[in-house]
């Protein structure tokens, strides 16, 4: 079974809300909502990648340094297995807003639920909410 490794983040803001993304038309599982990240490309350390995906999905410059690794994703799709590290930040500079599209939203961890996300996310909300209170 082929990994793919893929690195997510959950930005969270002083009021303790998490920044969601919503999948665009055309992608796979488009119209699900999720941490904002992707995948790792050849050369990359993880949290290049991460910082690379922020600054090209959300406009935000983030330091390594504010990234802190929470858990992660281990889920089986039909077609390859995703591995995805789940890390946090509460610093960046610039203000989030979309850059392709995707809808954003910041939302409380305990209202996650409310926004379908694909299966190998929603082992992840109770980490966050573990962190942020619900
Ligand atoms: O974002 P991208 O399409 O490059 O991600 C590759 C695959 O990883 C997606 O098609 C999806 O199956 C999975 N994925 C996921 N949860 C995420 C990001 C990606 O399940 N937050």
């Amino acid at each position: 079974m082929r990994i793919v490794l893929v690195v997510a983040c959950a930005l969270i803001d002083p009021d303790g809300r998490i920044l969601i993304a919503q999948r665009p038309e055309g992608k796979n599982l488009a119209g699900l909502w999720e941490f904002p990240g992707g995948k790792i490309e050849p050369g990359e350390r993880p949290e290049q990648s991460l910082i690379r995906e922020l600054a090209e999905e959300l406009d935000i410059s983030v330091k390594e340094a504010c990234l802190a690794p929470l858990t992660f994703a281990s889920y089986a799709y039909e077609d390859f297995h995703l591995l995805m590290p789940l890390y946090v930040c509460r610093r960046w500079e610039g203000t989030p807003r979309s850059r392709e599209g995707q809808a954003l939203k910041w939302v409380r961890a305990g209202k996650l639920r409310d926004y379908p996300m694909p299966p190998a996310d929603e082992p992840l909300i109770p980490h966050l909410i573990g962190l942020v209170g619900a």
